[in-house]
């Protein structure tokens, strides 16, 4: 073997690396960079959670693999690739793939087309995963693996079914190019499913009222070639150089003296151990790069051992397969499936087990560059491989740095927690994975929150070889666990092997699982039932691989096999059916989103991506850790002499007033005595880089005493813990008479808990804030939904008059009200550093300090009483609601207002009374999400009509009917329905999903399946539109039409991904007859338009078209004298003349909603201007033993009146679904509270992507149908339409109530017919834990109810 030294001469003379086919040299000195930190200067690779949960930082790397001499392609997550990891390679980044000035790449213009992408912000990153997968195949890939291609890019907005649909055009061939279709504006519609011409309905669309069903008839389209050739003649090629040059040993260095080594062979690894025994070894670095950055490990040294021979090898053997440890998952993987074609299936039991698992490990992102050692050597306890590797046996080769080599086998390798039997100068070398033997089975096992690229909850890899002695008529079943004899028996038949055999294993198991109470993770119960309901499957599936064997009389009982059956999804098939209804050049058409292509592209600028100004400083906040305290002392001596310390601002700093709040302030900027939650800011630092400013933020100590702290709705309400003046009340008819008069049949009482829920919008909070004319002025670029609040912000904290204070937002990478007022006070706070160093200053949140700080949906706990006939008639609610209003007031109030004019959601109750109270925990804020409390009031709402449906033996769905509100209902809160559709929308989904027959159905297939049932549900909303505080009710618009007939509009309003620029210039296009193309939307502003509200409220098309509207009719009045004297042939040429005349050609829009208002003292008015009526359909599938499910149906109806744009309203109506599915069935806010003693008090545990799940491609419904109501125009909106963005989020709950459905048919089973709650999120744990059985009873009785943080 050869020497370090042999190696080092062999060094380069330059690192170096290809960008977008430019060649760059990669200066010494850093190893500490991301290739993301590198990129950044393009503005398509985003930053959205830095530790490879989100795929917004998706790049394709390139490199020559020498052995198998061709060109490798693959995608990979730049923000946790080192830098130097990519060394030699080819990086492409969304601006190599295509641009509007070069020409779109296929994948990026069928994004646009499709309406894939809203705010944009996940876009590039799409791009680049589909781009790779294209790139990397020799063969079109079929639609399963372009589903599967997408799991590690996360979407919040679009519900993907778009995306799916953009891509799957890629799967199929023999198609002509769709590009040759017509664009937006050539006349043709494009299918908002397909993103071509609609092949499903016909032109005459365009010509006014013909409805339309996209989906079903999609007609695909497709490349012959796609091995990235002949997409376009500007395919960037692998750069020549980096077909010859040979890599090379790399020694180089980062700040804070980091050193990172490249060798080449194993010696020299070998001997840079000896050199430094405690190094690194990296691969992927997707352990190690968490390690350093979100935990603060510091490794001063790192060996990246991605291109030693020796530790790549991957050859099937005769006794098995031999896997180097720096072999790659996704290699491993594709090896594992040639093998298992290739041989005999007997001897590849193992190998299909870890396909399966190798399946459901992170995103392909993380797959492609993470390794078989780093996966072993990290020996995390949720690591998937692990117990696979004992179970089936595998033996790890381990080399010394003498060379020596020894084999321990895999169930002797883990020692402990994160510990392993490898000794500093060793190194894993290999793995070696027998074949099975003939009865030899493997199964591996996997539980998480989300199917896909989530961490487990409970994992395990099982094997059994049955050894069947002739002579004794025995057969042994060995386990590495346990070994049962079953004996003289001639057959083995289902039911004996379940009494002798399953039980005693389950005892044993049972006596061996041991987690305690406090056990970090949480799920005790959930956990040790998991284990037993594991082997319980993995029993049944042996006996069911055995069956018809030797030895195995008969089959286990064919309702016993849906324990069995592995989980299969089939590709996502999404359906519309809308009508169009045209209204001059644009009103009306499937218009795509203006920004689109910009956003498809990766030259869409989002205030991160805004160019640093010179001189600028980067902000980072001091934060209390504790969640009720008194600041007894803050020591910053070592923050001030951290490198690139500029300064440090506290409370006294504040040049205006510190107290801050939307409605009242009670919130300091700056805590001053007491901090009242943990991720309070303190203080503010400053540097010249962002790292610097977090390394200084977290060199300042704080000292407390603590106090007491309130970390529940339970507590505050124990305590009478509430905001001052937030009692509400409303009344309709008495519910006490009611209740004492006995109409009632049935008075039931009980307790609704809501979960919370994070926004996470893909782009986090920023902003960026400078002075002007010595400090005179304030600008700010900042990602808001309301930058009229920044602008009030500042200048009130800065005490400078709002004029001089102006803050401008492009576009926002998804806000969905989290940016309505939080981002308010974090642009507030860098305003103090740079206002009075005269600089500017940027802030930019880690993810994991925005989802802990800035708020979230409101919990909720509602206490209801209802009195209802034995027909299921309401007669009387009497409600309490409280929701977590955190430490400040924020729009709490207006929130819990909202939910409380919601909670009888679409139903008519003569007597009503509904009380709410705001309360103050010592949580950070909560604040607006979509709905704004309305889903909330709506979801307790339908937990109380479900529970009448079981007190009275109905179906939900006939108590629903029966309690409808309709034309001239009168609701709690004195507003009297008028223009009511609910019943032809609930009536038009009822016959479009076959009610009846579904519920038929379902029976059936739970009648002949025990350990997996089906549900269903239909669950209708109506969604007042308005904002319920009244002088926000207003929009105003700036109007200019130049010369060239082109038109540019300003309004209050901000783009987030909802189409409202997009809506907003069809309006003024078609109020002008001129097309689309000639109106502009550049951004909102302060200074073009004062004082608008926050764009939020669904009501924003309403407000800002109306307005826009305006400015444009005032504009057209002043032309028509002119335009009356010729005529004109183009838009352009009376725009001159005009000009020409003197006539001004800018105008003020203006708009108030009318007829609306509502007084809280008396109870009464009219808070909303119409309704927004829809309904949806749900069938789920669970599986019983785990508490998984899928969505096998969804099918939403909504009355939109005439839409305004209908692909941008299906859009939002999936797009808000899916959200509302993930609240619903999915995403669970751990907080540091009574419930969750593992948690320190009041800190948030789901503060990332790797804990918090939003819902990924794979849980989009399979089927997945949206209409819109037809022949239903909206008298109280522009254009006869209606709002949408917030209207359909809570449909999604019908998923909810469809899992309980089945949950229901479940307990069944058990004998269990009782109600029982069921708290969102149903998550697996909820699930499993409620679908009582033999398995869960040891550790749970039938009333047990996991823990919710409420
Ligand atoms: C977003 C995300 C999702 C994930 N999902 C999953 C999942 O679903 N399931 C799962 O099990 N894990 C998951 N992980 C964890 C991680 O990806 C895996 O453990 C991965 O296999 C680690 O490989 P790596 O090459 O990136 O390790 P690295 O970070 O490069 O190295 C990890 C450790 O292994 C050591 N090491 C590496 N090679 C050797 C060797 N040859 N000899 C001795 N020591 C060595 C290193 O020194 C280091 O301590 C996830 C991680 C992320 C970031
Ligand atoms: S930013 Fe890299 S995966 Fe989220
Ligand atoms: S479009 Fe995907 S996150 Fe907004």
């Amino acid at each position: 073997m050869g020497s370090l030294k042999n190696e080092e001469e062999l060094e380069a003379k330059e690192a170096i690396l290809y960008v977008n086919g430019v060649r760059r040299v990669l200066p010494d000195g850093l190893a500490h960079l991301t290739l993301l930190e590198y990129l950044r200067g393009l503005t398509g690779t985003k930053l959205g959670c830095g530790e490879g949960g989100c795929g917004a930082c998706t790049v394709m790397a390139s490199y020559f693999d020498r052995n198998l001499k061709k060109c490798v392609h693959h995608a990979l997550n730049a923000c946790l690739a080192p830098l130097y990891s990519v060394e030699g390679m080819h990086v492409i980044t969304v601006e190599g793939v295509g641009s509007r000035r070069s020409e779109l790449h296929p994948v990026q213009e069928s994004l646009a087309q499709s309406h894939g992408s809203q705010c944009g912000f996940c876009t590039p990153g799409f791009v680049m995963s589909m781009y790779a997968l294209l790139r990397s195949s020799k063969v079109p890939p079929t639609e399963e693996q372009i589903e599967e291609s997408l799991a590690g890019n996360l979407c919040r907005c679009t519900g993907y079914r778009p995306i799916v649909d953009a891509f799957r055009v890629f799967a199929k061939t023999n198609d002509t190019l769709y590009t040759n279709a017509q664009g937006p504006t050539g006349g043709e519609l494009l299918c908002p499913s397909t993103g071509k011409p609609c092949s499903c309905g016909s032109k005459a669309a365009n010509d006014g009222e013909k409805s339309r069903a996209c989906g079903s008839g999609l007609t695909p389209i497709s490349y012959s070639e796609i091995d990235g050739s002949s997409y376009t003649n500007k395919e960037l090629i692998f750069p020549p150089e980096l077909l010859l040059r040979k890599l090379t040993y790399l020694n180089l260095c980062g700040s804070g003296g980091l050193k990172w080594y490249r060798p080449l062979r194993l010696q020299n690894v070998l001997d840079l151990k000896v050199r430094y025994p405690d190094a690194k070894l990296v691969v992927g670095n997707t352990e190690v790069g968490i390690e350093m950055r979100l935990k603060r490990i510091r490794y001063p040294v790192l060996i990246s051992v991605t291109h030693v021979p020796e530790l790549n090898v991957l050859s099937a053997k005769e006794d098995g397969l031999e896997i180097g440890s720096a072999v790659r998952l996704s290699e491993l993987l594709s090896v594992l499936r040639k093998v298992t074609a290739e041989r005999a299936p007997d001897e590849t039991s193992s190998c299909r087990a870890f396909i399966e698992q190798i399946k459901w490990f992170a995103g392909t992102q993380i797959r492609n560059v993470a390794s078989v050692g780093g996966n072993i050597c990290t020996a995390s306890p949720i690591s998937d491989l692990n117990p696979l590797w004992m179970a089936a046996g595998a033996k790890f080769r381990i080399i010394d740095f003498k060379g020596n080599i020894r084999t321990v086998l895999a169930e002797n390798f883990f020692l402990g927690y994160r510990k392993v039997d490898l000794a500093s100068g060793e190194v894993l070398l290999s793995v070696f994975l027998p074949w099975t033997r003939p009865f030899e089975h493997v199964k591996e096992f996997k539980q998480a929150h989300r199917r896909d690229d989530d961490i487990a909850i409970v994992n395990a890899g099982m094997r059994v070889y049955f050894e069947v002695k002739d002579q004794s008529n025995c057969l042994w079943w060995r386990c590495p666990s346990f070994t049962f004899c079953i004996k003289n028996k001639r057959f083995f038949d289902w039911e004996e092997l379940e009494q002798e055999l399953l039980q005693g294993a389950l005892a044993v198991l049972e006596q061996d699982i041991l987690i305690k109470e406090d056990a970090p993770g949480g799920m005790v119960e959930f956990r040790k039932s998991l284990t037993l309901s594991f082997f319980f499957k993995f029993f049944l599936w042996v006996s069911h691989e055995m069956d018809g064997q030797d030895y195995f009389g008969e089959s286990i009982p064919s309702s016993h096999l849906s324990a069995v059956q592995s989980f299969h999804r089939p590709p996502v098939m999404g359906s519309h059916d809308f009508e169009v209804r045209k209204h001059g050049t644009s009103v009306g058409s499937s218009e795509v989103h203006l920004s689109a292509r910009l956003q498809v592209t990766g030259e869409a600028e989002y205030t991160d991506d805004t160019p640093i100004p010179p001189n600028c400083l980067h902000a980072a906040f001091v934060m209390s850790r504790k969640p009720h305290a008194r600041i007894l002392a803050i020591d910053d001596v070592e923050a001030r002499s951290s490198a690139g310390f500029a300064g440090i601002f506290y409370v006294n700093d504040v040049p205006g007033d510190n107290m801050t709040g939307p409605i009242i302030a009670d919130e300091e900027l700056f805590a001053s005595e007491l901090v009242t939650c943990v991720g309070q800011v303190i203080g503010v630092v400053v540097a010249d880089t962002h790292e610097n400013a977090k390394l200084a933020a977290r060199n300042v100590h704080v000292q407390y005493e603590e106090l007491p702290a309130i970390l529940s709705i339970e507590e505050a309400v124990k305590s009478k813990s509430f905001h001052p003046n937030t009692e509400r009340i409303l009344t309709k008819g008495d519910v006490e008479h009611c209740f004492r008069s006995g109409e009632c049949d049935k008075v039931i009482e009980g307790e609704v808990q809501v979960g919370g829920q994070e926004h996470f919008y893909l782009e986090p909070h920023s902003s960026l804030i400078w002075t002007m004319d010595g400090g005179n002025e304030v600008h700010m670029i900042s990602s808001t939904q309301a930058p009229q609040k920044h602008q009030k912000y500042v200048s009130h904290v800065l005490g400078l008059a709002m004029s001089k204070v102006v803050c401008k937002t492009k576009r926002i990478g998804g806000g969905f009200g989290g940016k309505e007022t939080r981002s308010a006070s974090i642009a507030a706070v860098a305003a103090v550093p740079s206002y009075l160093l005269n600089r500017p200053v940027k802030i930019t949140l880690d993810r994991d300090i925005d989802m802990m700080i800035s708020g979230q949906r409101h919990s909720f706990l509602g206490k209801y009483k209802v009195g209802f006939t034995n027909d299921g008639k309401v007669l009387a609610l009497d409600l309490k609601i409280f929701n977590n209003a955190g430490n400040s007031l924020d729009l709490s109030l207006a929130i819990l207002e909202h939910a409380m004019f919601h909670s009888n959601n679409v139903y008519d109750i003569p007597n009503v009374r509904v009380c709410g109270r705001v309360c103050f925990t010592n949580f950070p804020s909560n604040t607006a999400f979509r709905g704004f409390g309305g889903p909330q009031g709506m979801l307790i709402a339908e937990n109380w009509i479900q529970r009448i449906a079981t007190e009275v033996s109905k179906s939900p769905e006939e108590i629903r009917e029966i309690n409808f509100a309709s034309e001239g209902s009168v609701m709690h809160y004195s507003q009297r329905i008028e223009h009511c559709t609910l019943q032809r929308v609930w009536n038009e989904l009822k016959s479009s999903c076959n009610f009846l027959n579904a519920r038929k159905e379902v029976e059936q297939f739970n009648l002949h399946n025990r350990w997996k049932k089906r549900g269903v549900a239909m669950i209708p909303t109506n969604f007042g539109i308005s904002f319920t505080v009244k002088f926000m009710n207003q929009a105003g618009a700036l109007v200019q039409v130049y010369t060239d007939g082109t038109v540019l509009v300003t309004h209050g309003g901000v783009e987030m991904g909802q189409g409202l620029h997009t809506k907003v210039a069809q309006i003024a296009a078609s109020s002008f007859n001129i097309p689309l193309s000639s109106v502009f939307i550049s951004e909102t502003s302060t200074d073009k338009v004062p004082n608008a509200s926050p764009t939020a409220a669904s009501a924003s098309s309403d407000m800002y078209g109306a307005a826009v509207l305006d400015a444009c009719e005032q504009i057209k009045a002043r032309m028509e004298p002119i335009g009356a004297r010729h005529n004109f042939s183009s838009f352009a040429e009376l725009a001159n003349a005009c000009y020409m005349e003197r006539i001004d050609l800018s105008a003020h829009g203006f708009f108030i909603t009318p007829d609306i208002g509502f007084d809280w003292e008396t109870g009464k008015g009219k808070p909303f201007r119409y309704f927004t009526y829809g309904a949806a359909f749900a069938e789920v599938e669970i599986d019983t033993l785990t508490g998984d499910f899928h969505t096998r149906t969804a099918d939403v109806f909504l009355d939109l009146g005439f839409s305004l744009n209908p692909a941008i309203d299906v859009g939002q109506i999936e797009g808000a679904f899916v959200q509302g599915w993930g609240w619903v069935a999915l995403e669970e806010l751990k907080w540091g509270d009574a419930s969750h003693k593992w948690i320190p008090p009041g800190c948030l545990f789901t503060c990332g992507p790797g804990n918090y799940k939003i819902p990924s491609v794979n849980d989009v419904p399979f089927k997945f149908k949206v209409s819109l109501l037809k022949g239903a125009p909206n008298v109280k909106a522009i254009h006869s339409s209606k709002a949408v963005g917030e209207p359909p989020f809570f449909l999604a709950s019908c998923v909810f109530f469809a899992i309980k459905d089945a949950i229901i048919a479940a307990r069944a089973e058990s004998g269990c017919n009782s109600w029982f709650p069921l708290d969102n999120p149903a998550t697996p744990e909820r699930i499993r834990m409620a679908c009582i059985d033999e398995f869960t009873k040891p550790f749970a009785d039938n009333n047990f109810r996991p823990k919710l943080s409420v």
